[in-house]
Parts: structure tokens; C-alpha cells; sequence
């Protein structure tokens, strides 16, 4: 029986194993990702009821375990140095010219590789399996940071190899779709966005959390293949090669150069068309190809003889700025905004640049009238880099006291860049809150989504988070595509959202740095949205994970006029306000609604829903939109397939279970 289990197990790992490196590595899958999910799931189940044939390489540790104090220092088997840079082709030349020297007119060629903007690590294999990763550090000593790079999908954590212990060394990575992604949801979240793709790459490989790292969605390129620190292969393309049969992410571009010609038309090349990839990419990474040859030419004591990076120029220009204005973002931030002289930067036209805030505008010293650097680096937004020449006629820039929006009152807390207007109606601000106050996890009412909000708040009929509660049938049918059956189902699911707990209007809010876990913290705490409404900074502080700058956003958004009118107009509109104490109940499901499906590994129909109605939550028989889980078991049926088509979040037993406390 325990053999049977261990069996089924290694099998299911095996075949996640495949499915993974299809999907992540050669981006060919072979399965749905639900078919995926599923086979993830069965090995969960299976693990969960064995604990003692867990292992660590196991494809369930992709989401990422406990989280971790600080990272741990390691020592790299052979120092990662770094490389020399050419910054034009003429250094580039100069480069060849050394190298030609370097080995006495002999022939050779190049392998030139994508250079990767993220940050290096090294992975090291035993048995073939990754035991280790470690950040570059200072080169010398990098951080243990095994647990995080484990959720990185594309790193295998098995290798089928003859080589007992290897290391490879490579590129941290996020793809311009995940950092897009991820900066919108921290937009939405009130939390500064990351400046470029590979700030966010190693903020996220940093994070003590690995669950949160698991959810970054990074990638990991791989370039040398090291045996005690050296090089095994007698080329670095074979290297490439190898490493890709192996299984490792290889970059597809390289390219081998049989002369300098070849090596400079394809540095060219990408500096042209690096736009066209999904990744960013600041240069190209010259390689001599023979492993050989590359001994012979050795090092200086900072980077290889036999390698150079080149870089690709800056896409910068010079421009006046004709103005400074202040943009409102929708959480609120001010930022200000350079308006250009229109002007054409690596192929774009270039009118606006990003100040950031109040303190780089200052330490630009940049004023209306002045003439400018600006550059497109890796972010997506063109920024100004410097002043080249201050304007004969000035204007210097302030941060305005009150919203150019809304008049509202503009706040700076201390320690914090961006200055913010607070008041919640400001229109710049009004359709996300309410698309945030909508939302599923926060007051749950469906059918709220952007094509609404837009006409609502452009024809006034809801001007601040609380007008939803008195909207009326009439309002709604004069709404383009609006019919009778859609605007009363949305008067019924506004009607239902007004008695969800106060976690979720205090989330609601949009009160920046209060999220959902905040929330219910503070709910928790202090009881009633008044009592925290009235809290100083420092009672604020006393409740569990909330410090000086969450108090202070707190404090500051209740002494907010039109914030405390909100609260009054919500609280006229029937909002719960009180933390509702469940007494026979539990509240750990409180609000949700699961629907069961299939045969469930140890728990029957009956049992599972008792345990989940005793946590609090709802069971039903169909899937519909409302539905928040879908458990499913084996031979689950029509139910799952509906719940795919709803996205519905589909769960297995293991993880119901983990929600129940
Ligand atoms: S080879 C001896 N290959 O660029 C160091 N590096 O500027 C050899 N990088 O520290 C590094 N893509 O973080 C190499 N295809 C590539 C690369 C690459 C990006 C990074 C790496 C290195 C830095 C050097």
C-alpha cells in the first residue's frame, strides 16, 4: 500500500514535472491548464495523506512555504564576477582587437547572447536535485534564497543527469506582461509602483514570504553550466545546449559570430528590435565560444578577458519643458508631470515625462522653461535625467495645498514620496474606488463592473462611494444596453452588499495601506468603524501589524470632511459597522459559498458540508456566479466544468481544510 502511494506519487511528479517544462520552459504545453491544476491537486491529496514521503523538490512547493526571519549568507563555489562594458562599437572593436591579440591570430568565434535585465543567481544541483540558490551579493557572498527560487517555474528542481553535482548561473527574470500586471494591482492597492521589470524581479525574489514570491510570476535563464566552479563543456555553446537538454530555461537568441562583422550587425540588431521581445534586455553579452580559448585568455581581477557586455546607448534626447502640471492617479498620488517640446526618442514621440514627486523634482532642480535630457530607460514611462541648460524665463514648481481635481485637501505623510489627495469623491479618483468598493473580495456586488461605473459616475448619477446605495430602478434604465431583469438583479446584489462584515467596508474604503488582512485586523480590534474612526495614531498602533504609517494614513482619512461624510452617508445606507462576534458559529467562511463536487479523498458530502457551515459558510447545490469555491473531488462532473467557464476558484479537500481552522 505504501509502495503503491510512493509509486503514484513519484508518477505524478514526473508528469508535472514534463508538463512544467513544456508550459514554462518551451511555452509548447501539452494540457489545459485545468487538467494541470487537477493532476497538482491529486498529488496534494496524496502527499497530504502521506506527510512522510514529502520531499522538497516536490512540484506541490512551487506555491511557496513558511515564511522566513532574513536571509541566510552563502559563499558562491567560485566568485561571480562581473563583466566589461562597451559602450559604442568602436569599444567593441577595441574589445576584438585585445581578443585577436589575446590569442596570436588564431581563429575563433563568438557566441553572443541576449544581454537579460534581471538579477543573477546561481542554483546548485545534488543528486539532481536544486539543494541551493544564492543572489550574486557582492560577488563573493550572495543570500540563500533556495525557498524563494523554488516557486520559479521555469527552474527545474530535478534534473535527470549523468553530472552528481553542478551549478548553473543566470537570470532572474520578469516578463514586461507580469510587471505591467503587477504595478496595475499595486496601483490599485495604494502601494508605490516598481520603476522597472528588474527592480521588481529582485524585490520580488527578496521577499521573505515565498508565497508572495510564488505569485510574482518570475522566470530563470540560465547561461553557464559550473562543476566545482568551472566550466564543463568544451564550448559555450555546447553549454547552451547542454543546459537546454537538461531542461533549464535557455534563451533562444544566441547566436554564434564567426568575426567581428557578424558580432557588431547583431548587437545592431537588438539594439533595433529589443522592443519585439517580451523580456527587456539593456545589451548584448559577447562570448569567445571555445572554452579553451577562454582559459588562455583568463582575467583581470574584476571580469573574463573573454567576454564583454555591450551595452546598448540610452534612448535619451533633449527637449524643453514647456510646463509642469500635476496629474491625480487613482489612489489619490500626485504626480508631477513634465510637458515637452514634442520629440522623437528610439523611435517614439515623446511629449510628456514622468517627475515622479515632489523631492526628484527638487533634486532635478528641473523648472518650466528649461531644456532637458530625458531618456526612455527600462520603464515603460519616459522620465527627465537631467537639466542641460536652466531657461532664461523659470517657473519654479510647487506641489500644489489643495486636489487640481477636486480642491480637496492634498496630504504628505512623513516618510512617504508622493503627496496625496484624500478625499475619496474627488471624480480622478471616484470610478476606481467604486470599482474597488465593488469588488468581489471587498463588498461582493456583481454586475458593478467598468461599463457601469463609467456611465454612472459621467452622467452624476453616483458621485461618491455611498451614492450606490440610492440608486434606483429608473436610474439604471436610463443606462445604454441597461434591461429590466439586469437592473434588478444589480438593485439586488447592491441591496446584499449591505450586510457584509465590517472588514469589508473598512477594505472598501480604499483608505491607503488598509487591505483585506488589515482590515479585518482592525475589525477585529477595535469593534466598530467608529471607535476606529476616533482612535489617535497611537491606540491605531495598538492593533496587531499596524505601525506608524498605516496609523497615520488611518488617522489622516477620518479627519478627511468629505471622508467623514462618506462614512455617514454609508452608515445612513444600513452598512454593518459593528464586528458581528459569531458565537456558535465560526466566522473563518463567513460570507462564502462553496458547491461540492465529485468524491471528496476522506471527508463524505455530509461531513464536508457540516464543517464548512460550522466555519460559518454557506453550501449550495449549483454553480453561479455567487458561488466563491468549487470543491472538487474525484469524478467531479458538469459542476467543475461550470465553474471553469464562471472562473470560479476551484479547490480540492486539502485546501478546503486548510481554510477551516
Ligand atoms: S555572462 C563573468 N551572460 O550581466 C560574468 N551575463 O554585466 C559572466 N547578464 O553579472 C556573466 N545576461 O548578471 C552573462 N547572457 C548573459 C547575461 C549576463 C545578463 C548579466 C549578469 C552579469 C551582468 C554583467
Amino acid at each position: 500500500m505504501e509502495h503503491d502511494a510512493y509509486q503514484q506519487i513519484e508518477h505524478l511528479r514526473d508528469e508535472l514535472r514534463r508538463h512544467e517544462y513544456l508550459y514554462y520552459v518551451l511555452d509548447q504545453p501539452e494540457i489545459t491548464d485545468a487538467e494541470y491544476d487537477a493532476m497538482m491537486r491529486s498529488l496534494q491529496v496524496l502527499e497530504q495523506q502521506h506527510p512522510e514521503l514529502d520531499s522538497p523538490d516536490s512540484p506541490t512547493h512551487r506555491v511557496g512555504g513558511a515564511p522566513r526571519e532574513g536571509f541566510v549568507k552563502l559563499r558562491h563555489s567560485s566568485p561571480m564576477l562581473s563583466l566589461d562594458n562597451a559602450l559604442n562599437e568602436a569599444e567593441l572593436r577595441e574589445f576584438d582587437r585585445r581578443v585577436r591579440e589575446g590569442l596570436n591570430g588564431e581563429s575563433f568565434q563568438y557566441t553572443a547572447e541576449l544581454k537579460m535585465d534581471g538579477l543573477s543567481m546561481a542554483a546548485q544541483f545534488e543528486q539532481g536535485r536544486m539543494v541551493r540558490a544564492i543572489t550574486r551579493g557582492d560577488g563573493e557572498v550572495g543570500e540563500d534564497v533556495t525557498e524563494n527560487a523554488r516557486t520559479i517555474r521555469s527552474l527545474p528542481l530535478r534534473v535527470k543527469d549523468a553530472l552528481a553535482r553542478f551549478e548553473v548561473r543566470g537570470e532572474v527574470m520578469m516578463n514586461l506582461a507580469a510587471f505591467n500586471h503587477l504595478n496595475a494591482q499595486r496601483d490599485r492597492e495604494g502601494l508605490p509602483r516598481y520603476a522597472n521589470p528588474r527592480n521588481s524581479a529582485a524585490g520580488s525574489l527578496r521577499i521573505l514570504e515565498p508565497k508572495i514570491t510564488s505569485r510574482r510570476k518570475l522566470d530563470y535563464y540560465v547561461y553557464f553550466l559550473l562543476v566545482n566552479g568551472e566550466q564543463v563543456e568544451h564550448s559555450q555553446k555546447a553549454a547552451l545546449e547542454h543546459l537546454a537538454r537538461m531542461g533549464f530555461h535557455v534563451e533562444g537568441h544566441h547566436q554564434t559570430c564567426r568575426d567581428i562583422e557578424e558580432l557588431a550587425a547583431f548587437c545592431l540588431h537588438w539594439e533595433q528590435n529589443r522592443d519585439s521581445l517580451p523580456f527587456q534586455i539593456d545589451g548584448v553579452v559577447a562570448k569567445v565560444d571555445s572554452i579553451g580559448q577562454q582559459q588562455r585568455l583568463g582575467w583581470t581581477a574584476k571580469a573574463p578577458r573573454w567576454a564583454i557586455a555591450f551595452k546598448f546607448p540610452p534612448r535619451q534626447a533633449e527637449t524643453l519643458v514647456e510646463a509642469i502640471e500635476v496629474q491625480v492617479g487613482r489612489t489619490g498620488a500626485l504626480t508631477p508631470v513634465a510637458h515637452l517640446k514634442p520629440v522623437p526618442v528610439g523611435g517614439v514621440i515623446v511629449s510628456r515625462a514622468t517627475l515622479h514627486n515632489e523631492d526628484e523634482v527638487q533634486r532635478l532642480g528641473v523648472q518650466a522653461g528649461d531644456t532637458v535630457i530625458i531618456e526612455r530607460s527600462g520603464d515603460v514611462i519616459p522620465k527627465v535625467v537631467r537639466v542641460k541648460s536652466p531657461g532664461a524665463r523659470r517657473t519654479p514648481f510647487r506641489m500644489p495645498k489643495h486636489c487640481p481635481v477636486c480642491g480637496g485637501e492634498i496630504v504628505r505623510q512623513e516618510g512617504e514620496a508622493a503627496s496625496r489627495c484624500i478625499n475619496t469623491d474627488c471624480p480622478a479618483r471616484l470610478k476606481e474606488s467604486i470599482l474597488h468598493f465593488a469588488a468581489r473580495e471587498v463588498m461582493d456586488i456583481e454586475g458593478m463592473g467598468e461599463a457601469l461605473v463609467d456611465q454612472l459616475v459621467d452622467r452624476g448619477l453616483v458621485k461618491n462611494v455611498a451614492g450606490i446605495y440610492g440608486l434606483t430602478l429608473d436610474d439604471l434604465l436610463k443606462l445604454e444596453r441597461m434591461g429590466e431583469k439586469s437592473a434588478r438583479k444589480i438593485l439586488d446584489n447592491i441591496e446584499r452588499s449591505r450586510k457584509r462584515p465590517l472588514a469589508r467596508i473598512l477594505n472598501g474604503l480604499g483608505i491607503p495601506f488598509v487591505g483585506e488582512r488589515t482590515a479585518q485586523l482592525l475589525a477585529e480590534a477595535f469593534g466598530s468603524l467608529d471607535a476606529i474612526a476616533q482612535a489617535d495614531r497611537e491606540e491605531l498602533q495598538r492593533a496587531e501589524e499596524v505601525g506608524p504609517k498605516v496609523s497615520a494614513s488611518i488617522y489622516e482619512f477620518f479627519r478627511e470632511t468629505h471622508n467623514r461624510q462618506l462614512v455617514e452617508r454609508l452608515r445612513a445606507a444600513g452598512l454593518q459597522f459593528t464586528f458581528a462576534h459569531a458565537n456558535t458559529r465560526g466566522t473563518a467562511l463567513r460570507d462564502l459559498t462553496f458547491v461540492l463536487t465529485g468524491t471528496l479523498p476522506t471527508l463524505t458530502r455530509e461531513e464536508a458540508k457540516q464543517r464548512i457551515e460550522a466555519a460559518g459558510g454557506k453550501v449550495s447545490g449549483s454553480v453561479s456566479r455567487k458561488t466563491n469555491y468549487v470543491v472538487a473531488g474525484e469524478q467531479a462532473g458538469s459542476k467543475l466544468d461550470k465553474a471553469r467557464e464562471l472562473g470560479i476558484d476551484i479547490i480540492d479537500e486539502v485546501r478546503l481544510l486548510e481554510m477551516i481552522p
